[in-house]
């Protein structure tokens, strides 16, 4: 997760930067929670745990159903196809390749590295009239090896391709997306896991957000057994998963069918595991939560530092000349500042250059490392840049832009595990997010990359020697403006971390504040909320804010301020009025942008929403951004309209 700079238009205090973060206040802890799971200052600690039913082998009638089928080019999609029109669905299907399309059967061939010829073929099929009610999202359903990169085309880059060519239509007709994945969860410990399948889990949690009326599930399933005999059970159980389940995280496993869970679990008391002068390195150790980790680790056990980022430091004995020559707000100057501060309290640190997404990289630097202090004694991984660059909504998401995010989190943890493959630390912790299960404004990449991090660790924790543990943290209260109750200290955040390092094995964890399952409800509940037919609470006065009321002056006006009346639950709002000031919040300023593409037919952008949050601002957005689609005398008159007001 990722903090935010204060938007300008008067958000001010430390309340509503939380607000923007995560939605709600946390929840109070509740009293049916035992004690012991939660810290004194109430962060709850959870572990998934995925209660198993038997799969039912029996797919329903789908007589009346339209399906699309995004079909990989692996025999067992095309075989999903097929069992969906026996069961009486009208199917069409897009199957991944360069293969030839056959009008007749509905079936074409998509390039899956160009996904954007997915809106050209949904638009196709609007305009014949068919547009589907349920989709089967199959391309990441792939036997052979893949990287990375390739991986993240289908499970990610493809994903939100589809999103976006589907999303904008659900407002009006609900569609259900199902995301088919393999070896996406860390069910049995024992499964096959691919980092990049699991991606599109944690992107399939912002996707309903975004886009009212899109229901999305996500279903992890494991090959059968290669003879013929095995695999009919398995597209059977398959099929009616996609048909009648309606859990949003499945995974089969053989004849069993698991749905995602989550308990919290007592924390633990003790709190040893960190060594006096030990070798501990932090990749973005630089970073907020980095330099955190090393003021706590420093109180702790004064250790050998290694802090490791991408930026360059100038030469210890530069320092005291760097700082002369710059003023106290130069961000190098700055780091030099804490990094003395740690050494003053006791501890040594080399800080070094090194980009985690690169390969060979950190390989060098914990080389440097280890000739300096010796052995490896244990390594925190906090790497990512955090701010609004990390928050690109699923309509303005690009590769391009996307790529960095992924690549630097989760391919950098990555060629972690492989530059640690050839050493043996006592410990890795991966500083993951909750944005994995709860979502957020504008997350999907982080949501991607963190749920590819989660694996990476189960897959690397599974090999035995290294303890390897990952938390799914809520907001730490690094940087400026967090209301203390809000967000996890850095001293309770170690301390949790102490206690879990403590642990014989390691495992994943999540650390919220107050209850998961309340949490859990308000990120689903939000999404839901806002499906077509969804019903809206009673009204309430506007609050009373430090602006004047300012009255809509023009009808654009009106039915901006109109849209912010319904979400918001209030009888009246002035175009001045600020939306966080009014109760907005992150889930909330994603669904008042869907609602503005519905009603306008435009694509405002969430950094906009957060620069500027009030009707004023939004209803000259709109008109600028109808500009383009407008003719010219529908454009005179509308400026006109506006320049009267
Ligand atoms: N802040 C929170 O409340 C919170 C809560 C839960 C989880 N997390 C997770 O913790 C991680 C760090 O968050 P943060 O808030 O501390 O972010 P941050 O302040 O932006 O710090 C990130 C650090 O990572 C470094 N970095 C970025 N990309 C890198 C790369 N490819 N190789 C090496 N270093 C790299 C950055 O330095 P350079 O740019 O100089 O390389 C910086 O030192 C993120 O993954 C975040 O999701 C944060």
């Amino acid at each position: 997760l990722t903090s935010l700079p204060a938007p300008r238009g008067g958000v001010r205090g430390v309340r509503e930067r939380y607000d923007l973060l995560k939605g709600q206040p946390p929840a109070q802890p509740r009293a049916s929670v035992p004690a012991m799971t939660m810290t004194a200052q109430g962060v709850e600690l959870s572990v998934p745990t995925w209660p198993r039913t038997q799969a039912s082998p029996q797919v329903p009638s789908l007589a009346g159903q339209r399906w699309l089928v995004l079909e990989s080019a692996a025999p067992g999609a095309a075989s999903v196809t097929e069992r969906l029109h026996l069961a009486g669905a009208d199917v069409v299907s897009l199957v991944a390749g360069t293969g030839t399309s056959d009008p007749v059967a509905k079936c074409f061939a998509v390039d899956p590295s160009q996904p954007e010829a997915l809106t050209e073929h949904l638009e196709r099929l609007r305009g014949e009239g068919w547009t589907p009610d349920h989709v089967a999202y199959l391309w990441p359903l792939l036997k052979e090896h893949r990287d990375l990169d390739a991986g993240l085309g289908t499970s990610f880059h493809g994903l939100l391709a589809l999103a976006k060519a589907l999303g904008p239509g659900a407002a009006k007709a609900p569609v259900t997306l199902d995301v088919v994945t393999t070896g996406a969860q860390d069910v049995t410990g024992e499964e096959p896991l691919v980092p990049w399948q699991s991606a599109a889990v944690g992107a399939s949690r912002v996707l309903p957000q975004e886009y009212p009326g899109l229901t999305v599930r996500a279903v992890d399933i494991t090959w059968p057994a290669p003879d013929a005999a095995a695999s009919a059970p398995w597209l059977e159980r398959l099929v009616t998963e996609l048909s009648s389940g309606r859990e949003p995280v499945v995974a089969l496993r053989g004849p069993y069918r698991h749905v995602e869970s989550f308990e919290p679990v007592a924390v633990p008391s003790a709190s040893a595991a960190l060594k006096t002068g030990g070798v501990y390195v932090i990749v973005g150790g630089l970073g907020r939560v980095g330099f955190a980790l090393a003021e706590q680790l420093t109180q702790a056990v004064k250790p050998k530092l290694v802090l490791l980022s991408r930026r360059t430091l100038p030469a210890p004995g530069e320092w005291d000349a760097w700082r002369a020559g710059h003023d106290a707000q130069d961000a190098t100057s700055r780091i030099i500042e804490r990094v003395r501060s740690l050494e003053q309290a006791g501890a040594q640190v080399l800080a070094l250059r090194a980009d985690a997404g690169v390969a060979g990289q950190l390989d060098k630097a914990l080389q440097l490392a280890e000739a300096k202090f010796g052995r490896i004694d244990g390594v925190f991984y906090a790497a990512g840049d955090g701010g609004m660059a990390t928050r690109i909504s699923v309509a303005e998401s690009t590769p391009e832009a996307a790529a960095p995010l992924l690549s630097g989190r989760l391919g950098g943890l990555s060629r972690l595990a492989e530059a640690l493959a050839s050493r043996s630390p006592d410990f890795v912790v991966v500083q993951s997010s909750l944005t994995v299960l709860l979502g957020g404004m504008a997350v999907s990449a982080v949501a991607a990359a963190h749920a590819g991090m989660d694996a990476v660790a189960a897959q690397q924790g599974r090999r035995g020697g290294t303890r390897w543990y990952t938390v799914d943290w809520d907001v730490w209260g690094v940087g400026e403006g967090f209301r203390p109750d809000a967000v996890i200290s850095p001293s309770e955040g170690f301390r949790l971390l102490r206690a879990l390092i403590s642990q014989p094995t390691g495992g994943r964890y999540l650390a919220t504040l107050g209850s998961l399952a309340a949490r859990l409800q308000v990120a689903r509940e939000g999404a839901a909320a806002t499906r077509p037919g969804a019903k809206s609470g009673g009204k309430h006065p506007r609050p009373p804010l430090a602006n004047a009321f300012v009255a809509p002056r023009d009808e654009t006006e009106e039915r901006v301020a109109g849209l912010w009346q319904e979400l918001l639950g209030l009888e009246t709002v002035g175009i001045t009025d600020n939306f966080f000031e009014l109760g907005g919040h992150s889930l909330l300023g994603v669904q008042l942008l869907s609602r503005i593409r519905e009603a306008f037919q435009v694509e405002l952008s969430m950094r906009a929403l957060f620069e500027s949050p009030t009707v004023e601002v939004m209803t000259v957005a709109i008109v600028e951004a109808s500009a383009s689609q407008l003719d010219p005398e529908a454009l005179e008159a509308m400026l006109a309209e506006l320049e009267q007001a």
